[in-house]
């Protein structure tokens, strides 16, 4: 089996899944028989390719780094044989539009492939639901988030006074009813030029620079998702404090 995981960031989460299945191959497998494990860590970011690589250096698995996006699986695919367990992890599954996600995954995946990839929990709506909307709220305008956000901007030279981030949880409207979502955004609250590299970018007051996005599932939603998209849910694996899940499906036949 091949492991392909797109947005790999440092591989800490592949390097235990790996072990395991060179663990269940080592144990399950005659000598003679033994078929190699192929790995492909893919991100967006070279850095983190090489950092996922060194991960497990040590393992004895056949690897290949792999800087490309996720939009460009059709062609990334080209790469590996199946079957492969397809992961996309630490949340980022929640920063894109489900279902342009989950089309994009089942359109490239064969028989036999799976998809593994978690979310954060959203708790079922109820008295709950209001502290996880305090909780998210609190975590997401944390100075540390704040300044995070504000960064790209900061390290260009922008007075910090010059510009203000937003942050907000609505509820979007979707195929099957009404989901959670942040939305952020930066205010430019004063006309300011920046120079980056050879360019000079002009902003002016009241400009708003629209970032991304994380969605806040229940995990009835995600399931009524996959549902929808096409795939099968083979096994759904929660954290105690059911925060978050880890799913593992398959294309539905
Ligand atoms: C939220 S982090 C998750 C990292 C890691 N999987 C984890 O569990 O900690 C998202 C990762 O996706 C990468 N990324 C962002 N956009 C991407 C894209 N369009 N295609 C592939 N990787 C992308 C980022 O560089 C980052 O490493």
């Amino acid at each position: 089996m091949s492991l392909v995981s797109v947005g790999v960031g440092n591989g800490e989460k592949e390097r235990i899944f790996l072990e395991a299945l060179v663990k269940k191959n080592l144990a399950e497998t005659p000598v003679s028989e033994k078929a190699p494990i192929y790995y492909y860590p893919i991100d967006i970011n070279s850095e983190f390719v090489d950092i996922a690589l060194e991960k497990v250096e040590n393992l004895p698995v056949e690897k290949k780094g792999i800087v490309g996006f996720i939009e460009g699986m059709a062609t990334l695919k080209k790469r590996w044989n199946s079957p492969t367990l397809f992961c996309i992890l630490g949340n980022t599954f929640c920063n894109y539009e489900p279902e342009f996600i989950l089309q994009l995954v089942r359109e490239n995946l064969e028989q036999g492939d799976l998809f593994l990839f978690d979310t954060n929990l959203f708790p079922a709506e109820g008295s709950e639901g209001q502290s996880a909307r305090e909780a998210i709220l609190g975590a997401y305008t944390s100075r540390e988030n704040t300044l995070f956000n504000k960064y790209p901007l900061l390290q260009y030279g922008m007075n910090p006074d010059d510009f203000d981030f937003e942050l907000l949880l609505a509820p979007v409207d979707s195929r099957i009813g009404s989901l959670y979502r942040t939305s952020k955004k930066l205010h430019i609250l004063k006309d300011t030029e920046l120079i980056i590299g050879e360019k000079t970018i002009d902003f002016r007051k009241g400009d708003i620079i629209r970032m991304g996005f994380t969605y806040k599932y229940t995990c009835d939603q995600i399931t009524a998702f996959l549902g929808t998209c096409g795939f099968e849910v083979l096994k759904t694996f929660l954290s105690e404090d059911q925060a978050n899940a880890l799913i593992l499906a398959k294309k539905r036949v």
